[in-house]
């Protein structure tokens, strides 16, 4: 466990109310804690008892002498080894999006070059609307760390995501950001999203993978200091800071990328969903039904793509590899004869036909299945979170083999 000085930024929602249980679990994990408030935060909990929590002042406004003869709050901020904001409001995500500095936590956020980790909580509708999903793109690409929200009854009297992630839960999520960078000399190769195989000019065979779970693995690998390699397939998401993308349409094309990379590579991890056939050909022009008989069907020829992932287990080296397997039946036992077939290290294996898991959701329910047969089972987590724990495991066969 790293200890180390939380700046914990507290803003105006009704979740504030677990801020006290927030700060007992960080100041029991053994970090130093200071609290700042937005002005609205002071309404929901008390300056007072974050006070007594966190044993040091609280501060809440930029410009009062008092509190800046303490301590000034560009000082505040250079203290601070991880800034931690719970509960951060719509309105907070907006303005840090855009890099305001209204009041004291916005001037911090923008003052500090300490890692930002957020804690959203506000109402579904307000969580789904566009402009707060953009803001937290923006603020992903940036490289904020965000912990939750999770679902369930809100506040104000609707049910669905919007939740506070649990203290608990935001105190672990303090524990992976204050993590030393452990893969750091390691260079990653991640293989990400589906691919698209054209037939036409315009129609293309592909699948509905949305690459999330590997941006994650990609987005944890080089936070933890490794060079990363992203070879995605069509995705519209933002590529996580830090990370070489490579962008592919087809599996040819992801192949070549992946062997282009591959002698770097020290771990491969193959989260792709590629197509294991494509069209026999590619027609120049679109395919009318006009130059059809009438009523007459179209029957495609599809030939075998390669599979990337079993060439390069095949391929000689010390590199560790993992592939995924997405399932919809049988899942372990199916995992179980991939790994074999393909003959990686450690395989992922996700039951694709639960609707909270697998494709296009954030969050996964996955097994590992390792070559002794061993199976481990992780419960519902985020994607960033089966990253963590994927990497985990993969640093772990690292120093067993060095
Ligand atoms: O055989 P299946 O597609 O279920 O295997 C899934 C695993 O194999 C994933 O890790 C995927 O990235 C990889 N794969 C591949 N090339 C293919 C098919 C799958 O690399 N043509």
């Amino acid at each position: 466990m790293s200890q180390g000085r939380v700046l914990l930024a507290v803003s105006g929602g009704i979740a504030a109310y677990k801020i006290p249980d927030l700060i007992r679990a960080l100041k029991r994990a053994g970090h130093s804690v200071r609290c700042a408030l937005t002005p609205a935060a002071g309404r929901f909990v008390t300056p007072l008892t974050l006070q007594t929590l966190s044993g040091e002042a609280v501060r809440s406004e930029l410009f009062d002498p008092a509190e800046e003869g303490q301590i000034d709050h560009v000082a505040l901020a250079d203290w601070a080894d991880v800034v931690v904001v719970a509960p951060a409001t719509a309105h907070l995500l907006a303005r840090m999006a855009h890099g305001l500095a209204d009041e004291l936590v916005t001037t911090l956020l923008l003052a500090t070059r300490a890692p930002v980790l957020v804690a959203p909580a506000m109402n579904v509708n307000m969580w789904e609307n566009p402009a707060t999903r953009e803001n937290c793109e923006r603020l992903r690409a940036r490289g904020v760390w965000f912990v939750g929200p999770e679902s369930g009854l809100l506040a104000c009297g609707w049910e669905g995501e919007g939740r506070m992630a649990e203290p608990a839960a935001i105190a672990d999520a303090v524990e992976r950001v204050l993590a030393p960078p452990s893969l750091r000399g390691e260079t990653l190769l991640v293989t990400a999203g589906g691919t698209r195989e054209p037939l036409d000019a315009v129609r293309a065979l592909t699948n509905r993978s949305s690459g999330k779970m590997g941006f994650a693995v990609a987005r944890e690998a080089a936070r933890r200091g490794a060079e990363v390699v992203l070879v995605a397939g069509p995705s519209a998401l933002e590529t996580p800071p830090g990370v070489e993308r490579v962008d592919v349409e087809t599996a040819l094309e992801m192949r070549e990328a992946v062997f282009r990379a591959l002698p770097r590579a020290g771990v491969v991890v193959m989260t792709a969903a590629v197509a294991d056939f494509r069209p026999a050909q590619r027609e120049q022009h679109k395919i009318k039904k006009e130059d059809l008989a009438e009523d007459a069907g179209l029957t495609l020829e599809l030939v075998r793509n390669p599979d990337i992932l079993a060439e390069v287990c095949r391929t000689p080296g010390t590199r560790t590899v993992v592939g995924f397997a997405a399932e919809s039946r049988d899942v372990i036992e199916a995992a179980r004869r991939k790994l074999r077939r393909k003959g990686c290290d450690l395989l992922v294996a996700n039951d694709v036909s639960r609707t909270d898991a697998g494709f296009d959701t954030d969050t996964n329910a996955v097994s590992f299945v390792w070559p002794g047969g061993d199976v481990e089972e992780l419960p519902l987590l985020s994607k960033a979170q089966v990253a963590a724990h994927l990497l985990d495991r993969v640093e772990k066969l690292r120093e067993e083999r060095a």
